[in-house]
């Protein structure tokens, strides 16, 4: 249902004003997830906040900091001895002298490793790895190091280049330094992995895979592997940032896995959360006294972190290791019982000791689309973590390089209460996938109305090209006949067409549908409708891929008004990469993507041809007016004409082509100094015309073209003349739907909107027209591809040569204006 993986970094994308100063992108993607929470308070295993009203929520953390929490939030031995460490005077800094505390420190680890080791300490996990590779290089001389497929080492520069997951790594890349990559499945290739480079640094390995998806290794294949590092002299170095210090059960994973690392990598839980330091064991024998001064860090070896890690250790002793141990597997032996109750929700159950992942199943074939949809953005995890913290105040997190596991490390201290607390709501969570309640499960995102602004994720998320909406019918299509393809661009008029494609939200009300989708519209991507071969009368067929962007016009509208252009267009772009990938030869604009793009100028169109529409749109709605006229017979010398929206590109066509030809003509435009002195310049080259920012001005017209970009009708029954003509081309409609019931003498007609030469039914969900028939600006696309025009001379200002050219041709391959009867179509909208 979806193609393939892109890494979002390949285009510059630049951030909408006024957004967050502190990862606005990471804040946009939290808040579509519910997941915008800022806790005030912690303790143990909880962490609070407030929510709208005030009230203070208490949340059960099992990310517990990523690990960090070994002993909880605010352990109140470690606030103890850090406010004594702070209170007490003693120096902090003190740089080039005898650090008695960091000395200490490192006795105490490499007895708590049984080992005889030098330790250098560091800030973080990342950083410690980084010494880790910079002493392995000075000890072997090597620039190649072995790391393993699914591996997480952190993301500074060095580090990052050992981290499996391409998104992170790839746009990075340094030369110099070589990694191969080994399977921690594949045991048998082993000895040629080692072979593969003469100038091995060292192999780096976590006892289990953390962020990877918490994976364990296989005593075996790392057994293995210490064998062919002693045989390479090379050392092996393991990354316990996450397991080690006793959260699996052993103060070292390794230790149980059997093998006895030359380097050893402590992180994380040292800090007893709140320091920053991390640790690198070096055997002795292997040390280079060298490392003393070609490693240093202004901030490592501080006191403080180092007093907090002495007490870190003294509360870990054997008895919570025990615990950890325990209590895991435990909790472990409950995860699977669910696993084994929900197997359409939970694919697997993994770890030890507190180390616990739960893979969810994905929902490919799901028959809801939001399902489908967000198995492929992989954020079926993120929505879980959501739904878990909203609806049962339990927080989990999905790993970094696996996001269908959920991670759970709880501290040492997490009570059964608080473990039977998770289980059950777990159990509530995994019934909801499991019977795909999509509606359920999204029903937090749906509940607060201040969703506003565009939010940009620009290169945040690993994006996919496209997902499908559902697989293609074949009987739509005419295979025999040789074909080429175009991608028509569309989004949702209103929140009200969300559940032509989620029918579980017919249920819920329109507020919860706008906030929703409100939500939700900065992760949009592309949505490729089943495609419909629509046919030439001269014998040709082209193939339209409708391409849904799931995003509402007031969205659109509110982004321009807003002036914050850069998400739309992106969306809109990569609709059109989309559409390369799906061997398109030309890109239609439908609705707001043509302005919100220029008119088409503001896009890369990739060798592809674009076009806005607008020609044959314009040309449809000239003909639907002349049309009408000649069935009420209104001659248009004696006739005034209003044209509403005479600012756009549309309306300032039809007023230049048709407005020579009547007595009166009235330009309206909206009451802005710029649209007011635009449309006074149009009104100038016309003969006869009159500007008004007034819309109620149309009831001095007999006949009224509306194309406005509002999202909401601006005229109401009462508003007509006796027996006018109104031509309304906006979409979302601008002519109320009680118009044609109210004023019969009025004679409405949807412009813009053509006959099909066979009649095929477009098959879009929720779209507003009968079968047979389809909008100007999608038929433009395919006249242009019968004619095999392929550039952009269709995209920009508008030109009456154009709409006759187009005209013509639409003549020519039996393609007819619909003079539609106005009772006809577009979901009703209430006057607001
Ligand atoms: N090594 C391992 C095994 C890790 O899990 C991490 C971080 C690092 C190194 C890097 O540590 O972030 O302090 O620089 N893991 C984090 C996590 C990101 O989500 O568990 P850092």
């Amino acid at each position: 249902m979806s193609h393939d993986f892109k890494i979002s970094t390949d285009r510059r994308v630049s951030l909408p004003r006024g957004s967050s100063r502190h990862k606005p992108a990471l804040l946009g993607l939290l808040r579509s997830l519910g997941l915008d929470v800022a806790y005030h308070r912690a303790a143990g295993n909880c962490v609070y906040y407030r929510d709208d009203r005030g009230d203070e929520i208490e949340v059960l953390d099992l990310v517990a900091g990523y690990g960090t929490l070994l002993l909880g939030h605010a352990h109140p031995q470690l606030v103890a001895e850090a406010m004594q460490f702070l209170s007490g005077g003693r120096p902090n800094h003190v740089q080039g002298s005898v650090r008695s505390l960091a000395a200490r420190l490192a006795d105490e680890l490499s007895a708590r490793a049984e080992r005889d080791d030098c330790v250098v300490f560091a800030n973080s996990g990342a950083e410690a790895v980084e010494a880790a590779m910079k002493h392995a290089m000075l000890e072997t001389g090597g620039r190649t190091f072995l790391a393993l497929e699914g591996g997480f080492h952190g993301k500074t520069l060095g580090a990052v280049q050992l981290t499996a997951t391409p998104s992170m790594r790839e746009p990075f890349a340094i030369p110099g330094l070589k990694v191969i990559r080994i399977s921690p499945r594949d045991i048998d290739r082993l000895e040629a992995d080692f072979q593969r480079a003469d100038d091995l640094a060292g192999l780096l390995f976590e006892p289990i895979l953390g962020e990877g998806g918490v994976r364990p290794l296989d005593p075996a294949f790392i057994g293995r592997v210490a064998e062919l590092c002693a045989d390479r002299d090379i050392p092996l170095i393991a990354d316990e940032c996450q397991t080690g210090l006793g959260r699996t059960g052993s103060f070292l994973a390794s230790s149980a896995l059997g093998v006895r690392p030359d380097y050893m990598i402590l992180s994380k839980a040292l800090g007893g959360g709140l320091a920053k330091i991390s640790a690198v064991l070096i055997d002795r024998r292997r040390y280079q006294p060298a490392f003393d001064l070609l490693h240093t860090s202004t901030f490592a070896d501080d006191d403080f972190s180092c007093a907090i890690a002495l007490k870190t250790l003294e509360l870990l002793d054997s008895r919570r290791i025990d615990a950890c141990r325990e209590k895991g597997a435990r909790l472990l032996e409950r995860l699977r019982l669910l696993q084994c109750k929900y197997p359409g929700a939970v694919a697997e159950v993994r770890g030890r000791g507190l180390m616990l992942g739960i893979e969810l199943q994905p929902h490919p074939d799901s028959p809801s689309f939001l399902f489908r949809a967000l198995t492929a953005r992989e954020l079926l995890g993120p929505l879980v973590a959501g739904y878990l913290l909203k609806r049962h105040r339990v927080r989990v997190a999905p790993t970094l390089s696996d996001p269908l596991t959920l991670r759970v490390q709880p501290s040492a201290l997490i009570s059964d209460d608080h473990l039977d607390r998770f289980v059950d709501a777990l159990d509530e969570t995994c019934a909801r996938l499991a019977r795909n309640d999509v509606r359920g499960l999204t029903a937090h995102l749906s509940d607060r109305t201040e969703v506003r602004g565009v939010a940009a994720y620009g290169g945040l998320l690993t994006r996919q090209s496209y997902v499908e909406f559902r697989p293609r019918r074949p009987n739509r299509r005419h295979d025999s006949v040789p074909r080429r393809s175009i991608a028509w661009l569309f989004h949702l008029i209103d929140a009200d067409d969300l559940p032509s494609f989620e029918p579980e939200f017919a249920s819920c009300a329109p507020s919860e549908r706008v906030t929703f989708l409100n939500r939700l519209a900065p992760l949009a991507e592309p949505v490729v409708m089943p495609s419909v071969d629509i046919r030439s009368r001269r014998g040709g067929v082209v193939r339209v891929f409708p391409l849904l962007l799931p995003v509402t016009s007031a969205w659109m509208k509110h982004a321009v008004a807003a002036r914050q252009f850069s998400t739309v267009r992106a969306l809109v772009q990569q609709s059109i990469e989309t559409a390369r990938d799906l061997g398109c030869e030309l890109v239609s604009l439908g609705q707001f993507t043509s302005i919100v793009s220029g008119n088409g100028r503001a896009l890369d169109g990739q060798g592809l041809g674009i076009t806005t529409g607008n020609s044959y749109t314009t040309a449809l709605v000239i003909d639907a007016v002349r049309a009408a006229q000649a069935d009420r017979g209104f001659v248009s010398a004696d006739s005034t004409i209003a044209v509403v929206g005479a600012g756009g590109n549309i309306g300032r066509s039809c007023a230049e082509i048709l407005g020579p030809e009547f007595d009166r003509v009235i330009l309206i435009g909206r009451d802005a100094p710029a649209s007011r002195q635009h449309v006074r310049e149009v009104a100038r080259r016309i003969p006869r015309a009159e500007f008004s920012c007034d819309v109620r001005d149309v009831r001095l017209a007999d006949v009224i073209v509306c194309a406005t970009n509002g999202i909401d009708p601006v005229l109401v029954p009462a508003d007509f003349r006796q027996s006018a003509i109104v031509c309304d081309a906006a979409l979302p409609r601008a002519v109320h739907s009680d118009t044609a019931r109210r004023r019969p003498d009025v004679h409405v007609i949807h412009g813009g909107v053509a006959r099909l030469p066979f009649g095929e039914d477009l098959g879009v969900p929720g779209f507003p027209l009968p079968a047979g028939q389809a909008f100007g600006c999608m038929v433009e696309g395919i006249l242009l591809c019968l004619e095999s025009i392929r550039d952009t001379s269709f995209t920009g200002r508008l030109c009456s040569e154009r709409i006759q050219q187009i005209a013509e041709i639409a003549k020519r391959h039996g393609f007819e204006p619909m003079a539609s009867p106005p009772d006809l179509m577009v979901p009703a909208v209430t006057i607001p």
